[in-house]
């Protein structure tokens, strides 16, 4: 038996319940969670935005210790440091073979059948994961061994967040030395974009929250200017880029509103990367004509368009030497029964990031 953070039904309260996880199986590794970030993937998932199978263990962004392996696991061995990956690429499919691994056919499905609740309820685990717990049980595609050292409370936040930001900057909109960017959301994705890009070298980052609250962290993260989401945003953006827009603007709410907000702050021929995910039935209307004489790009960033087997890697090197700070990102450290409250607080949109650190 371990302990997990588990939503019942859509809009329920959560728990942390006892549940029982399958021995690992062939190619199979049992990992003890030593730290795991509260994304706003989970939150949507438990309130019912994304669609979601329950009862459902909560928890994407995670590292921790391989405590067990199954029968022939060729990458790990007991007592590596290891990230979990949502999105494990199955190295086979056409979109794997065309370099495109975060689009792999069989990476990033919702939830996977695994482990029951103490009354014997099969519980599905959030994209294969379900890390809000003491332990997964996971394929051991879906682990990441880290370098010597890296320090598994930031290197946790590498497995979504930061790995989601920093490839949106880097590999999604390729962010240049001078380029102006906009970042509509503060918590740890957008944060995450604010810091990338401005070790990316852009002149002018303008971060952009509703909670004026979150101007403090924008600034830590190296935003050179904080803007209240209001009305009036697309002019305070165009009154900062000689009356013309961004270079590039980053969704990182998951909202029409701000897919729209995004788009009229950017200039002519400039990109829009959202990578916010937001619902299915949220549409984002644009008239034919500005489509035509915007010349704007509308791309996603889906898993920072990344590799997490050679990124994850290099980033928690580059927070080894100092190069990546993570730090701003994590306001709050907490226990595992301290997580519904802290889905509560992002849900009010307060803070960055709150890590439950299991001792
Ligand atoms: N305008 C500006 N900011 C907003 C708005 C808005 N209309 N609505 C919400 N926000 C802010 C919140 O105040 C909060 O600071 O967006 C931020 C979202 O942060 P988190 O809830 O911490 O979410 P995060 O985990 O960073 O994920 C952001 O990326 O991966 C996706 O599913 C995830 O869609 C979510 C997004
Ligand atoms: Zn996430």
């Amino acid at each position: 038996m371990v302990k997990a953070l588990v939503a019942r039904a859509a809009g329920h309260a959560l728990h942390v319940e006892d549940i029982e996880l399958p021995a690992p199986g062939p190619g199979q590794v049992r990992v003890r969670v030593r730290a795991a970030g509260v994304c706003h993937s989970d939150l949507s998932m438990a309130n019912g935005t994304l669609t979601a199978p329950f009862p459902l263990v909560l928890g994407h962004e995670a590292a921790g210790v391989v405590a067990e392996i199954g029968a022939d696991v060729q990458r790990v061995a007991v007592g590596d440091h290891v990230v979990l990956n949502w999105s494990p690429p199955c190295r086979q499919c056409w979109f794997c073979s065309h370099g495109e691994p975060w689009l792999c056919e069989t990476g990033g499905t919702p939830a996977a059948r695994r482990g029951t609740a103490s009354d014997g309820t099969p519980l599905n685990v959030t994209l294969g994961l379900g890390a809000l717990a003491e332990e997964v049980v996971v394929p051991e595609a879906a682990v990441i061994p880290l370098p010597a050292g890296a320090p598994l409370e930031e290197s946790a936040l590498l497995g979504c967040a930061v790995l989601t930001g920093v490839g949106a900057v880097v590999n999604t909109a390729h962010v240049a030395a001078g380029d102006t960017v906009l970042v509509i959301g503060l918590g740890g994705v957008g944060l995450s974009v604010v810091t990338a890009a401005r070790a990316a070298g852009a002149e002018t980052v303008i971060a952009v929250d509703i909670s004026d609250a979150k101007r403090d962290l924008a600034a830590a993260a190296g935003a050179t200017h904080f803007l209240v989401s209001d009305e009036a945003l697309t002019k305070g953006v165009r009154g900062l880029t000689g009356g013309r827009g961004v270079d590039h603007s980053f969704e990182c709410v998951g909202r029409s509103a701000t897919i729209r907000s995004a788009w009229r702050s950017t200039r002519r021929g400039g990109q829009v990367i959202v990578v916010g995910m937001g619902a299915k039935d949220d549409m984002v209307t644009l008239s034919a004509l500005d489509i035509f004489h915007s010349a704007r790009t509308l791309r996603s960033a889906v898993y920072g368009n990344s590799d997490p087997d050679r990124e994850v890697p290099q980033l928690a090197e580059a927070v080894l030497d100092g190069s990546l700070d993570l730090k701003p990102l994590v306001t709050h450290r907490i226990t595992l029964a301290e997580a519904p409250a802290a889905f509560e607080r992002m849900a009010r949109g307060e803070g960055a990031r709150s890590v439950v650190v299991f001792d």
